[in-house]
């Protein structure tokens, strides 16, 4: 990933790609991506190329999606957009976005770097439509397939993407996008979780925000399907997420409520069916990696 900074760009370019690398950030995908490749032989080189083109491309989608949510802290430091201007922010972006599909061409293999453009396009109208349309509203359907958009689709990819160069098997294959994309929507309603239990010093982001940005998530649907007579759900329903007082307190009510906790059951459910998905494979030190990882999702505490 380093070595894509590349000496004969603007050295702002290079500095900011710096700065994300050395934040780091937990290279949950990239780890998939090696896993399910080693675990079916697929070469060396190409699944370094295929984990740096996935990492990268998942941080430029948080480094747009910082600036579009007005967030100041990731991985523990400052985000681009709270030292640079929008348009720097957009276009930093773009350049990691840029590298990324060059990553994903290094990979020589055409249906890759298909799955890597329709990913991306799925990611980019998932965020889209939950600005426009998804703002304060309290229901299930629209919040699976948000989070599938957002962050299982590319979870779904980094595994499909390490099978399509490890084997021509269809079944293989497809038993690994079921794997990534049931730890990805663990992941994400684990990352929502989170928002509302979560420590700020150990998650590096900041918390308690989604709701106060309309963002209705599982333990607060959860909570507004089983108490439809509280005041603030029914002022959320009413499109009311922008008060800022009223919306704390439904945070401290979801936080005091069992609503957590069925999240939390969702999410493991999702982690049973990734677990369920790679049962038939061969004993190896890669599937057992590979299932502790689908475990650890819903243990993390950042
Ligand atoms: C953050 O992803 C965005 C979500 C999809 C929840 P990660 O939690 O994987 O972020 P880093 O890469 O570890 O910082
Ligand atoms: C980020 O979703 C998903 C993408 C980057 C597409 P969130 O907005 O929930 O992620 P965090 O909580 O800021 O990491
Ligand atoms: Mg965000
Ligand atoms: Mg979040």
């Amino acid at each position: 990933m380093r070595a894509q900074a590349g000496s004969q760009h603007h050295p702002d370019l290079r500095a900011a790609l710096e700065h994300l690398l050395t934040a780091g950030g937990k290279r949950v995908r990239p780890t998939i991506v090696f896993l399910a490749g080693n675990m079916l032989g697929a070469p060396h080189d190409k699944l370094v190329t295929l984990g740096a083109a996935v990492e990268m491309l998942h941080t430029a989608t948080l480094v747009h999606d910082d600036l579009i949510d007005g967030s100041l802290l990731r991985r523990g430091m400052p985000t681009l957009n709270a030292r640079w201007s929008p348009a720097a922010t957009v276009l930093t972006g773009d350049f990691l976005f840029g590298r990324a599909a060059k990553l994903s061409a290094e990979t020589d293999y055409l249906p890759l770097m298909k799955l890597f453009a329709e990913t991306l396009t799925i990611i980019v109208n998932g965020e889209l439509t939950q600005m426009f349309a998804a703002k304060g509203l309290i229901d299930r359907k629209n919040y699976y397939t948000r989070i599938y958009a957002k962050t299982a689709s590319l979870f779904e990819m980094s595994a499909l993407a390490a099978a399509m160069i490890g084997t021509e098997d269809e079944t293989v294959r497809a038993a690994m996008k079921t794997y990534g994309c049931e730890t990805g929507m663990a992941f994400q309603i684990v990352d929502d979780i989170l928002d509302f239990t979560g420590d700020q010093a150990a998650v590096g982001k900041p918390v308690g925000s989604d709701l106060l940005n309309g963002l209705v998530t599982l333990p607060a649907i959860d909570y507004a399907e089983s108490h439809p007579a509280d005041p603030e759900v029914k002022l959320l329903a009413e499109g009311g997420w922008a008060n800022q007082e009223r919306m704390e307190k439904l945070v401290h009510s979801i936080q005091a409520s069992s609503a957590v906790r069925h999240a939390m059951d969702e999410a493991s459910e999702h982690v049973e069916k990734a677990l369920a998905a790679i049962a038939p494979f061969h004993p190896s030190v890669e599937k057992e990696a590979l299932e502790a990882l689908a475990k650890y999702i819903v243990e993390r505490n950042f």
